[in-house]
């Protein structure tokens, strides 16, 4: 089909306004947030009801027109965005936003995919509940896209991750076909679970319309900001509070310092590594007093202010940094961690790579590495994805394969592994229309 015809039929379907199709109106939807993943498309479509996602892709699985779902865009592994010459329709799921009632004896809430996790915890708060999981890109990252990479955060270590909080969802099939299982029952035993394979999944087999999800209970926690010499005593001290952790998170030298120039938030200690470490309830008397180098956040300015050290990092680096940015979300066990964050270390201090930057969530055994070069050389990316996947460790702990990882996925997944997920995705898209070359090459 003609790309002309396209855009028409589109037009019909969601309204011509809901149709983006020259260059300038695009730009935004074609070019990932770290600003390393730029493609092109036939055009944007802005869907508002799972009936319009159900015809825009009948539409183009009939004409075999590529579909690149899309909530926010921030993810950072260029998942969001079309490649070159690609032929391809973006569809834009943020105009979705539909927040329903939540249940007062259940917690649970049915949500449109394209809510934002902002908006998702305003609800909830105002309810008197709290939505498990947070990041930093709360203001633009949508449920949708959330559910799609599986998405981590800060509150993984208590809550767990973006899957363990959903309990059903609504996903249109390449073919247009609706699967709805948002019936929020405890109990379920009939079959495969589809609601999980969708978490995760990055737009390779559905369109996510509509999620419900389980909320929790608000609970009060310290925060916990303490300076350290390696990450096995980061380790050892988050690990006192084993079972009443809430978050624990670690900054290296380089990414507090970044924050700091930007915002002139004073760096508390002249340590190596900063973590913040969050609790349950209240800190026992005695269980800090060891320590040279830590404080207690005493109000919510004190709190504010200690997490806007950890959690403006990407976005300070983002504006900070020249060059190709490399943004690696590795996990590995925690009696790895020390080591293989060494080795990292290592690789990096070489000529050409600026900007080194390690942090995240280390009782997840998730280390951030970011890393700018003047070139496109992914040697140095392939070189810590191998050593990562030799210590028994994951190459995406939370930001997903997209583009940039899609030829190392056998570094963390069997060849059988990798063959059933190919069955998984032919039997659902049979003609391969939904984020082609995305999670597999
Ligand atoms: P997008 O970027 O739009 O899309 C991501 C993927 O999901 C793409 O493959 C896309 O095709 C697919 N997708 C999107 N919507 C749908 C849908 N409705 N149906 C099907 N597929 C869909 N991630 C973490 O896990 N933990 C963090 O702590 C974290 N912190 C971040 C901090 C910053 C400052 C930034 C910029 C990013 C951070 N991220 C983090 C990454 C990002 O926010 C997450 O991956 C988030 O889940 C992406 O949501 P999104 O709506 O922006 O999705
Ligand atoms: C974070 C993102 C980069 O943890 O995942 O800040
Ligand atoms: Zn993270």
């Amino acid at each position: 089909m003609q790309t002309k015809a396209v855009v028409e039929q589109l037009a019909g379907i969601v309204g011509a306004n809901q149709v983006l199709s020259t260059p300038d109106l695009m730009g935004a939807f074609v070019v990932d947030w770290t600003g390393r993943y730029r493609g092109d498309a036939i055009c944007v479509v802005r869907t508002h009801s799972v009936t319009e996602v159900s015809a825009v892709l009948a539409l183009c699985s009939g004409a075999g027109i590529p579909v690149v779902p899309q909530g926010g865009n921030t993810g950072l592994v260029g998942g969001s965005v079309p490649q070159v010459n690609s032929g391809a329709v973006v569809l834009s799921l943020t105009q979705m936003n539909s927040l329903g009632p939540v249940d007062p004896v259940t917690g649970h809430v049915s949500v449109g995919a394209g809510v934002t996790l902002a908006a998702l915890q305003a609800h909830a708060h105002a309810a008197g509940w709290s939505f498990g999981v947070d990041l930093a890109a709360r203001d633009s990252a949508t449920i949708g896209g959330m559910v799609a990479t599986n998405a981590g955060g800060i509150h993984v270590v208590g809550n767990g991750m973006m899957r363990k909080q959903v309990l059903g969802v609504e996903v249109v099939l390449a073919s247009g076909e609706v699967i709805r299982s948002m019936s929020g029952l405890a109990k379920n035993n009939t079959g495969y679970d589809l609601t999980q394979l969708f978490c995760g999944s990055e737009g390779t087999i559905g369109v996510i319309t509509e999620v419900s999800l389980q909320l929790i209970r608000p609970h009060s926690t310290e925060l916990i900001l303490s300076g350290c010499e390696s990450v096995d005593q980061a380790l050892s001290i988050a690990s006192r509070f084993t079972g009443k952790l809430a978050a624990a998170e670690i900054m290296d030298r380089a990414g507090i310092d970044a924050v700091s120039r930007v915002t002139g938030i004073v760096v508390p200690f002249p340590t190596p590594f900063h973590i913040l470490v969050e609790v349950d309830g209240e800190i026992a008397p005695g269980d800090l007093d060891d320590l040279e180098f830590v404080t207690l956040a005493m109000d919510s300015g004190e709190r504010a202010k200690y997490w806007a050290l950890r959690e403006r990092i990407t976005e300070v680096l983002a504006v900070e940094s020249v060059g190709v940015s490399h943004k690696l979300d590795i996990s590995v066990p925690l009696s790895e961690l020390d080591a293989v964050y060494r080795e990292i270390t290592t690789y990096l201090d070489q000529p050409g790579v600026r900007d080194v930057v390690l942090f995240g969530h280390l009782m997840d055994g998730n280390f951030h590495v970011f890393f700018t070069t003047d070139t496109d050389d992914t040697t140095l990316d392939a070189a810590v994805l191998e050593l990562v996947a030799a210590c028994g460790g994951s190459i995406s702990a939370e930001h997903g394969v997209g583009h940039m990882k899609a030829d190392h996925l056998h570094l963390s997944r069997s060849a059988p592994e990798i063959a059933a997920m190919r069955g998984i995705k032919t039997a659902l898209d049979p003609k391969g229309i939904l984020n082609p070359g995305v999670l597999f090459i």
